[in-house]
């Protein structure tokens, strides 16, 4: 199947979170593989990977690492790596790696390169401009009215958007992040743009530089409270399918969204490879692109690896060699959903070092997997070490039914400085 007859293979994962353990646990089923790696990992990607102590961002240690196991395959799992040049180093080094350059990275580094590139391929958004200059942004506010959107336009952790329902509220947001410097650099200059009204979906394709392989939809609950309330999060939980996005709505954003963003890459000399992970709203009029990220999404991901039926390191190995023309993925047609178990005071301050019992026996539940996300161990035990701490996944023959038993998993799990949301899919239910 592969050009570069590459049969057996060394791959190594970098990051240490629940969609990587997703991707280890996804990968180390696949027969092509004879070693994996996983760099930092946790105590759940520890059953399927070695774990190295390097951490994401460290990407000289990365790659000497890769270079001295003679690596053939670099995934990278968070965004970081990504934007300070981990596929360019390995590039450099003669090294395989699944990701984008930092130059295609900046669909998700900047927000005001992300609304270039949609406006240079036709990509419909939402209405948006761009102010270095406060006054100026606080002008064009009240020009606009509210309800309005303000982001800062570098990365802020997925911290930097204020959905404004009020020109005050705006305008507070414009102090914050361009005076006050809430987010730092990123907030050096924002971008204004238009509510959207709709669904918002995760969607991924698979890309090659030339070619887009649509993945999967999945639907994320980004609120820490019930009823989609209290402040935004990394992700609480996510389910896939979601009921909105079928196969013409798919088509739709790949002829629309996808493949004119992936044409106006390689036109500028900056060709995505990797994962595009496009955020939408599905709105009366169609889907519009609110932002791109440049990886698998957070729990997103781990939906989709218990949806997954091809050879996930086959299809990077395509999307990496420029062979996605003629590969194609199957997925299972059952729905999955993940909960995400959060340490108590996430997304504020919370302990770390607690104890996590009754991993097995919720494992035990049948359909489902256990992802981990931040956990250590610890003198045989297995301690919270970060916010969102686990994964529970479950695929069902209907959504309910994937939901029990997920929650069944959730309520063997014995962590009471823990905490979950119940209403995991509910829009869907
Ligand atoms: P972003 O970091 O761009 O994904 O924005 C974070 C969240 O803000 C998104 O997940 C949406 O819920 C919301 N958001 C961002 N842009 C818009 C928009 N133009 N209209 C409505 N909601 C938005
Ligand atoms: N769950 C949203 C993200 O990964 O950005």
């Amino acid at each position: 199947m592969f050009r570069s007859g590459v049969r057996r293979m060394k791959v190594l994962v970098v990051g240490g979170g629940g969609r990587e353990h997703a991707l280890c646990w996804a990968l180390s089923g696949s027969p092509l593989l004879t070693k994996l790696w996983c760099a930092p990992g946790n105590a759940g990607i520890f059953d399927v990977a070695e774990c190295v102590p390097i951490g994401p961002e460290d990407i000289p240690a990365l790659v000497a690492f890769a270079r001295e196991k003679a690596i053939d395959l670099v995934v990278a799992g968070p965004e970081a790596p990504l934007t300070l040049g981990l596929a360019d180093a390995c590039a450099a080094a003669g090294l395989r790696c699944f990701g984008p350059s930092a130059a295609a990275a900046r669909l998700e580094g900047s927000k005001s390169f992300t609304k270039e590139v949609a406006d240079a391929a036709g990509v419909p958004t939402a209405a948006w401009a761009r102010f270095e200059d406060p006054a100026a942004a606080r002008a064009y506010i009240r020009a606009q009215g509210a309800p309005i959107v303000v982001k800062a336009d570098g990365l802020a952790a997925g911290k930097g958007v204020v959905v404004a329902q009020s020109v005050a509220e705006a305008e507070a947001a414009i102090a914050d992040i361009m005076e006050d410097r809430v987010h730092g650099a990123a907030g050096a200059s924002v971008v204004i743009e238009e509510c959207l009204v709709g669904q918002e979906v995760s969607f991924f394709a698979l890309c090659d530089g030339g070619t887009a392989l649509p993945m999967a939809a999945a639907q994320d609950h980004k609120r820490v409270g019930e009823g989609d309330t209290g402040p935004n999060t990394g992700g609480m939980g996510a389910y896939s399918p979601p009921p909105v996005f079928d196969d013409a709505m798919r088509d739709r954003v790949m002829a629309e969204i996808i493949r004119p963003t992936l044409a106006e890459m390689a036109k500028r000399g900056t060709p995505f490879r990797g994962v595009l992970f496009a955020g939408l709203m599905v709105t009366d009029a169609g889907p519009r692109l609110i932002e791109f990220n440049v990886r698998f999404g957070d729990p997103e991901c781990q939906a989709l690896m218990l949806r997954l039926r091809s050879d996930l390191l086959a299809a990077l190995l395509a999307a990496c060699d420029g062979e996605l023309h003629d590969f194609d993925l199957r997925w299972d047609p059952r729905p999955s959903l993940v909960v995400v178990m959060a340490a108590r005071g996430y997304p504020g301050t919370y302990a770390k070092g607690t104890a996590i019992r009754g991993l097995d026996a919720a494992a035990a539940v049948p359909g489902v997997q256990v992802f981990h996300a931040g956990t250590a161990r610890r003198e045989g035990e297995v301690v919270a070490t970060g916010g969102r701490v686990l994964g529970i996944a479950a695929t069902g023959g209907t959504l309910q039914a994937a939901r029990d038993a997920a929650y069944a998993a959730v309520d063997a799990i014995d962590w009471p400085e823990g905490f979950c949301r119940r209403d995991i899919a509910h829009r869907a239910l």
